[in-house]
């Protein structure tokens, strides 16, 4: 699945029709307030202009401080799936529960540093959880794989719970760590800068990824 930080920020709505004709299953919007990280990048109005260039559904990353005041406007603005941060909100499992009353999938990320355990409480209220394989702010990073025992652990709580809940990882996913990311329980996997630097273009780089990635997931049984 395309993030959409590394594309042409002067042309987001033919970006986005482009990736849905190169066969994306959904856009995830990178959201960031300049305070919860370094980087300022989409309001909701940004996506709103975006929402009618394609049916492809979109998912907010809520890289921000206090989502919850935001949530409703991204909702407004097209996105289908909310993903908030566990670190970056008083009450996570409240969160969560005003994502579900607004029509929305809601969705909790965590940070390199954010043991599993702060979101133990909450996997049944989520559509799915996101490790960040890198510190969120930027793409282009170096993939974090000391990430992979963390997804373990969620897949393995997933489903011995029994729960519906996709594992997202996001941060230098591309051919040479989409493997050991499926391997660990990952089944939702993002790529920006893997996507935006193939040779060949946009299409052949999401066929390329979306084989490696169901190959992937496909070994990891
Ligand atoms: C970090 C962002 C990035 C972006 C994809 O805050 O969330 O991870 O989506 O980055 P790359 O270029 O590593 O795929």
């Amino acid at each position: 699945m395309p993030s959409v930080l590394p594309a042409d920020f002067s042309r987001l709505g033919e970006e986005c029709a482009a990736l849905a004709d190169a066969g994306v299953d959904r856009i995830q919007w990178d959201v960031m307030d300049g305070r919860f990280v370094p980087n300022l990048t989409f309001g909701p109005d940004v996506i709103a202009a975006c929402r009618d260039r394609t049916d492809v559904p979109f998912e907010a990353h809520l890289m921000v401080e206090a989502p919850e005041e935001l949530a409703h406007l991204y909702v407004e603005a097209g996105c289908q799936m909310l993903i908030v941060h566990a670190e970056s909100t008083k009450h996570l499992h409240r969160t969560l529960g005003s994502i579900r009353d607004l029509g929305a999938q809601p969705a909790v990320a965590l940070n390199p540093s954010t043991p599993p355990e702060s979101v133990r409480y909450v996997l049944e209220l989520c559509d799915m959880v996101l490790v960040m394989t890198v510190n969120p702010g930027f793409g282009g990073q170096a993939y974090i794989s000391e990430m992979e025992p963390k997804v373990a652990t969620l897949r393995r709580w997933i489903t011995d719970a029994g729960l519906n809940c996709d594992i997202e990882v996001d941060g230098g996913i591309g051919p040479a760590t989409i493997s050991g990311a499926a391997a660990s329980g990952a089944n939702v996997l993002v790529a920006g800068s893997a996507l935006y630097k193939d040779p060949e273009g946009l299409a052949h780089a999401v066929t390329e990824l979306r084989d490696q990635a169901t190959t992937a997931v496909g070994q990891a049984g």
